[in-house]
């Protein structure tokens, strides 16, 4: 296993691929979104106290900056063609609105179609891809994700390409989040064409659904590079529907994978335990680390209990032992399995203490459903395996 993470490793270096060069996302985009928990009930007043929370909570100081309001928000379009925000939940419309967040410090989102009509049945962009991205760059959007429903007949690179120049030519900087679930392979054309794309169909708030989507998208982590992200889906940490630590599992392994981190909780209510979750500064660096590298799974040492890890820029390894099974147990992972040998430091990120230094594996025991998390940094005089 240990050949085929160096083989995948290679590639994301030497991929020759043209990577979407727009100079955004250089490490995996952090904000929220409004789906998950909220779905059509988005609202000027929602944005406003989100973004409130976001700045209060310490989220944005921990790197979350997108704020994203998903489907809804719009219901028509106006004589001149342009997309029409509802009057009656966004009243002033989009700009007012953007102008606020920004004025906390944070970046806005919004979320379109790129077929007809969106999923929800409100006006799409196929045919308006210039007429939108201008819109939404006067609007003062630095974030667009593009949904696919009700795109019969159309080919995603295709219509996808057509928004992304419509965005290039629209004067603002915009991050591309391509959204059509991994149904036309976008880790091939979704990093020249987008700075995320979704890798899977819509998670739900369980542990069984996010497992599934760590299994499918962790498939492609090749195609994932600084400014090109596969896309797990937004996550679900507070939302009530896992335990904490199934939950503080979802955050790991997201962050592990190098996925963007969308929380989807009200950020407004949400208790102390959530906030710490989704502040957790050691291990939001392993997602945001410099080089970008997705991290994979390396070591099965039984059924439903797993070790992935990620190579960071200081030739350190990100490690998650990942229990999947509903018992507690130790999980090991072997210098072996993650590319280093000699003597390493052990740091867990969840509970912020140094485990000690091991000089050729580290084991934990890993309560069910659950993770230990660490950082495995090579003492110096000893290095990363040459083999
Ligand atoms: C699709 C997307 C979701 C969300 C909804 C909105 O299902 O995959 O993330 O945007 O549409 O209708």
């Amino acid at each position: 296993m240990y050949a085929r993470f160096l083989t995948l490793l290679c590639l994301a270096f030497v991929s020759s691929a043209p990577t979407l060069d727009n100079g955004l996302a250089r490490t995996p985009p952090m904000g929220w979104n409004s789906w998950n928990h909220f779905h059509c009930n988005v609202s000027a007043q929602l944005i406003r106290e989100t973004a409130d929370a976001m700045a209060a909570s310490g989220m944005r100081d921990a790197g979350y900056q997108y704020v994203v309001i998903d489907d809804c928000w719009q219901v028509a379009r106006d004589r001149a063609g342009r997309l029409v925000a509802d009057s009656a939940r966004f009243p002033g419309g989009m700009k007012p609105l953007a102008d606020y967040v920004h004025s906390k410090g944070l970046k806005f989102g919004i979320y379109t179609d790129a077929g007809r009509r969106t999923c929800q049945g409100r006006p799409g962009t196929y045919g308006s891809e210039e007429m939108d991205a201008r819109t939404f760059a006067e609007w003062g959007v630095d974030y667009v994700k593009e949904d696919w429903c009700n795109s019969e007949g159309l080919e995603a690179p295709t219509q996808y390409a057509k928004f992304g120049d419509a965005l290039a030519k629209a004067g603002r900087p915009i991050v591309f989040s391509i959204c059509e679930w991994g149904s036309n392979q976008p880790w091939d054309w979704g990093p020249h064409t987008g700075n995320l794309w979704r890798t899977t169909g819509d998670i739900g708030d369980r542990w069984a659904s996010m497992i599934a989507i760590l299994d499918l998208s962790s498939q492609h982590g090749h195609a994932a590079r600084p400014g090109a992200w596969n896309d797990p889906d937004m996550l679900e940490v507070g939302n009530g529907g896992m335990t904490d630590d199934e939950y503080r599992a979802h955050f790991s392994l997201w962050a592990i994978m190098a996925a963007p981190l969308m929380a989807g909780n009200d950020l407004r209510t949400m208790p102390a335990a959530t906030r710490d979750m989704l502040t957790n500064k050691e291990v939001i660096a392993v997602d945001q680390d410099s080089i970008g590298v997705q991290g994979m799974l390396v070591q099965e040492p039984a059924q439903d209990l797993q070790v992935w890890s990620k190579p960071l820029a200081d030739g350190s390894r990100a490690v998650v032992l990942l229990n999947r099974s509903a018992l507690q147990t130790v999980i090991a992972a072997s210098w072996r399995a993650i590319g280093l040998l000699g003597s390493a430091r052990v740091r867990d990120l969840w509970t912020h203490t140094d485990v000690g230094v091991m000089t050729d594996r580290f084991s934990a025991t890993v309560s069910a459903h659950g993770v230990v998390m660490v950082r495995i940094t090579p003492v110096t005089g000893s290095g990363e395996e040459d083999e």
